[in-house]
Protein backbone atom coordinates (compact mmCIF):
# COMPACT_ATOMS: atom_id res chain seq x y z
CA UNK A 1 0.00 0.00 0.00
CA UNK A 2 1.29 3.28 -0.92
CA UNK A 3 2.28 5.67 1.63
CA UNK A 4 0.51 8.58 2.42
CA UNK A 5 2.06 11.67 4.17
CA UNK A 6 0.19 12.96 7.36
CA UNK A 7 -0.29 16.27 5.24
CA UNK A 8 -1.97 14.13 1.93
CA UNK A 9 -4.47 12.84 4.87
CA UNK A 10 -4.94 16.47 6.39
CA UNK A 11 -5.82 17.89 3.01
CA UNK A 12 -7.32 15.06 0.89
CA UNK A 13 -9.05 12.73 3.30
CA UNK A 14 -10.93 15.57 5.90
CA UNK A 15 -9.62 14.00 8.77
CA UNK A 16 -9.20 17.77 9.88
CA UNK A 17 -11.69 20.21 9.49
CA UNK A 18 -10.27 23.75 8.14
CA UNK A 19 -10.72 26.48 10.39
CA UNK A 20 -9.08 29.53 8.99
CA UNK A 21 -9.16 29.49 4.56
CA UNK A 22 -6.02 30.83 2.93
CA UNK A 23 -8.73 33.12 1.41
CA UNK A 24 -9.11 34.53 5.21
CA UNK A 25 -5.83 34.63 5.94
CA UNK A 26 -5.17 36.77 2.96
CA UNK A 27 -7.38 38.97 3.91
CA UNK A 28 -6.53 39.61 7.44
CA UNK A 29 -2.62 39.86 6.56
CA UNK A 30 -3.32 42.87 4.21
CA UNK A 31 -6.01 44.87 7.48
CA UNK A 32 -2.77 43.97 10.03
CA UNK A 33 -0.52 45.31 7.51
CA UNK A 34 -2.17 48.21 6.69
CA UNK A 35 -2.73 48.99 10.38
CA UNK A 36 1.16 48.76 11.11
CA UNK A 37 2.03 50.99 8.38
CA UNK A 38 0.40 53.29 9.55
CA UNK A 39 1.33 52.56 12.86
CA UNK A 40 4.88 52.56 12.37
CA UNK A 41 5.52 55.15 10.04
CA UNK A 42 8.61 56.73 10.33
CA UNK A 43 10.07 54.39 13.61
CA UNK A 44 12.13 52.14 11.98
CA UNK A 45 10.84 49.01 13.49
CA UNK A 46 12.65 45.75 14.56
CA UNK A 47 10.10 42.75 13.90
CA UNK A 48 10.82 40.00 15.73
CA UNK A 49 9.71 36.31 14.73
CA UNK A 50 9.52 33.72 17.41
CA UNK A 51 10.48 30.36 16.16
CA UNK A 52 9.45 27.89 15.11
CA UNK A 53 5.57 28.56 14.49
CA UNK A 54 6.29 32.09 13.49
CA UNK A 55 8.17 31.72 10.61
CA UNK A 56 5.35 31.70 8.23
CA UNK A 57 3.02 34.82 9.49
CA UNK A 58 6.44 36.43 9.76
CA UNK A 59 7.28 36.51 6.29
CA UNK A 60 3.73 37.01 4.92
CA UNK A 61 3.25 39.78 7.64
CA UNK A 62 6.42 41.57 6.98
CA UNK A 63 5.69 41.94 3.07
CA UNK A 64 2.07 43.63 4.10
CA UNK A 65 4.35 46.43 5.52
CA UNK A 66 5.09 48.78 3.41
CA UNK A 67 8.15 51.12 5.66
CA UNK A 68 11.40 50.18 6.07
CA UNK A 69 11.72 47.39 8.74
CA UNK A 70 14.50 45.19 10.33
CA UNK A 71 14.04 41.27 11.20
CA UNK A 72 15.58 39.50 13.51
CA UNK A 73 14.00 35.59 15.19
CA UNK A 74 14.23 34.33 19.20
CA UNK A 75 13.50 30.98 19.26
CA UNK A 76 11.17 29.72 22.38
CA UNK A 77 9.37 26.47 23.45
CA UNK A 78 6.58 25.73 25.67
CA UNK A 79 4.73 22.73 23.78
CA UNK A 80 7.44 20.29 23.06
CA UNK A 81 5.60 17.28 21.48
CA UNK A 82 3.01 17.87 23.19
CA UNK A 83 -0.28 19.04 22.63
CA UNK A 84 -0.82 21.06 25.66
CA UNK A 85 1.53 24.07 27.01
CA UNK A 86 4.28 22.39 29.51
CA UNK A 87 4.10 25.54 30.97
CA UNK A 88 7.84 26.02 31.22
CA UNK A 89 9.13 28.10 27.99
CA UNK A 90 12.72 28.30 27.46
CA UNK A 91 14.70 30.10 24.78
CA UNK A 92 16.56 28.11 22.72
CA UNK A 93 18.23 31.19 20.46
CA UNK A 94 18.13 34.65 21.49
CA UNK A 95 18.07 37.72 18.90
CA UNK A 96 21.18 39.23 17.84
CA UNK A 97 20.07 42.64 17.12
CA UNK A 98 20.98 45.64 19.53
CA UNK A 99 17.16 46.65 20.57
CA UNK A 100 17.87 49.40 23.37
CA UNK A 101 16.31 52.42 21.62
CA UNK A 102 13.97 50.59 18.58
CA UNK A 103 10.85 50.07 18.58
CA UNK A 104 10.04 45.69 19.02
CA UNK A 105 7.45 44.32 17.00
CA UNK A 106 7.03 40.85 18.39
CA UNK A 107 5.51 38.51 15.79
CA UNK A 108 3.81 35.27 17.44
CA UNK A 109 1.99 32.53 15.65
CA UNK A 110 -0.38 31.39 18.32
CA UNK A 111 -1.15 32.95 21.94
CA UNK A 112 -2.21 30.25 23.85
CA UNK A 113 -1.79 30.28 27.58
CA UNK A 114 0.31 33.80 27.38
CA UNK A 115 3.10 32.43 29.18
CA UNK A 116 5.41 33.06 26.09
CA UNK A 117 4.43 36.17 25.39
CA UNK A 118 4.78 37.17 29.11
CA UNK A 119 8.23 35.38 28.44
CA UNK A 120 8.73 37.38 26.06
CA UNK A 121 7.58 40.56 27.51
CA UNK A 122 10.14 40.30 30.06
CA UNK A 123 13.08 39.54 28.60
CA UNK A 124 12.37 42.38 26.01
CA UNK A 125 11.89 44.93 28.17
CA UNK A 126 15.14 44.98 30.30
CA UNK A 127 16.49 45.45 27.34
CA UNK A 128 14.90 49.27 27.32
CA UNK A 129 13.53 49.28 23.78
CA UNK A 130 11.99 52.55 23.08
CA UNK A 131 8.17 50.40 22.57
CA UNK A 132 7.41 46.67 22.55
CA UNK A 133 4.69 45.85 20.78
CA UNK A 134 3.02 42.21 19.90
CA UNK A 135 1.37 41.11 16.63
CA UNK A 136 -0.45 37.30 16.89
CA UNK A 137 -2.05 35.89 13.95
CA UNK A 138 -3.89 33.71 16.68
CA UNK A 139 -5.25 34.00 19.97
CA UNK A 140 -6.91 31.40 22.31
CA UNK A 141 -8.60 34.00 24.86
CA UNK A 142 -10.21 31.35 26.89
CA UNK A 143 -6.98 29.63 27.81
CA UNK A 144 -5.31 32.26 29.45
CA UNK A 145 -3.19 31.84 32.24
CA UNK A 146 -2.09 34.59 32.95
CA UNK A 147 -2.61 38.36 31.98
CA UNK A 148 -1.21 39.59 28.95
CA UNK A 149 -1.93 42.43 26.28
CA UNK A 150 -1.74 41.68 22.34
CA UNK A 151 -1.63 44.49 19.94
CA UNK A 152 -2.61 43.11 17.09
CA UNK A 153 -4.48 39.93 16.80
CA UNK A 154 -5.03 38.18 13.34
CA UNK A 155 -7.80 35.95 14.45
CA UNK A 156 -9.22 34.82 17.75
CA UNK A 157 -10.05 31.13 17.63
CA UNK A 158 -11.52 28.57 19.97
CA UNK A 159 -9.59 25.96 22.24
CA UNK A 160 -8.74 23.87 19.93
CA UNK A 161 -5.83 22.15 18.97
CA UNK A 162 -5.07 23.67 15.57
CA UNK A 163 -2.57 22.96 13.30
CA UNK A 164 -0.91 24.52 9.57
CA UNK A 165 0.48 28.02 8.67
CA UNK A 166 3.21 27.47 10.68
CA UNK A 167 1.81 25.50 13.15
CA UNK A 168 2.80 21.99 13.82
CA UNK A 169 1.50 18.16 14.91
CA UNK A 170 4.79 16.60 16.41
CA UNK A 171 6.64 18.83 14.37
CA UNK A 172 4.79 18.19 11.10
CA UNK A 173 2.10 20.36 9.13
CA UNK A 174 3.60 23.36 9.44
CA UNK A 175 3.31 23.60 5.80
CA UNK A 176 -0.39 23.28 5.12
CA UNK A 177 -1.52 26.99 3.86
CA UNK A 178 -4.75 27.24 6.01
CA UNK A 179 -5.63 26.57 9.54
CA UNK A 180 -6.87 23.51 9.97
CA UNK A 181 -8.46 21.73 13.64
CA UNK A 182 -7.71 18.17 14.48
CA UNK A 183 -10.73 16.78 15.59
C1 LIG B 1 3.88 27.75 20.54
C2 LIG B 1 3.67 29.10 19.86
C3 LIG B 1 3.90 30.10 20.94
C4 LIG B 1 3.52 29.35 22.20
C5 LIG B 1 2.18 29.81 22.68
O1 LIG B 1 5.22 27.41 20.48
O2 LIG B 1 4.55 29.27 18.77
O3 LIG B 1 5.24 30.53 20.98
O4 LIG B 1 3.47 27.97 21.88
O5 LIG B 1 1.75 29.11 23.82
P1 LIG B 1 1.57 29.75 25.24
O6 LIG B 1 0.76 31.01 25.08
O7 LIG B 1 0.84 28.68 26.00
O8 LIG B 1 2.92 30.03 25.82
P2 LIG B 1 5.78 25.91 20.73
O9 LIG B 1 6.30 25.80 22.12
O10 LIG B 1 4.74 24.93 20.31
O11 LIG B 1 7.04 25.84 19.79
P3 LIG B 1 7.09 25.96 18.18
O12 LIG B 1 6.71 27.38 17.84
O13 LIG B 1 8.50 25.66 17.87
O14 LIG B 1 6.12 24.96 17.60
Amino acid sequence: MKHRSEFEKVVYDGKFRILISEEKIEKRLRELGKQITEDYRDKNPIMIGVLNGGFIFMADIVRHVEIDLEVDFIKISSYGNATTSSGEVKMLKDINAEVSGRHILVVEDIVDTGLSIRFLEKKFLELEPASLKFVSFLLKKDNARVEYNIDYVGFEIPNEFVVGYGLDHKQILRNLPAIYVMD
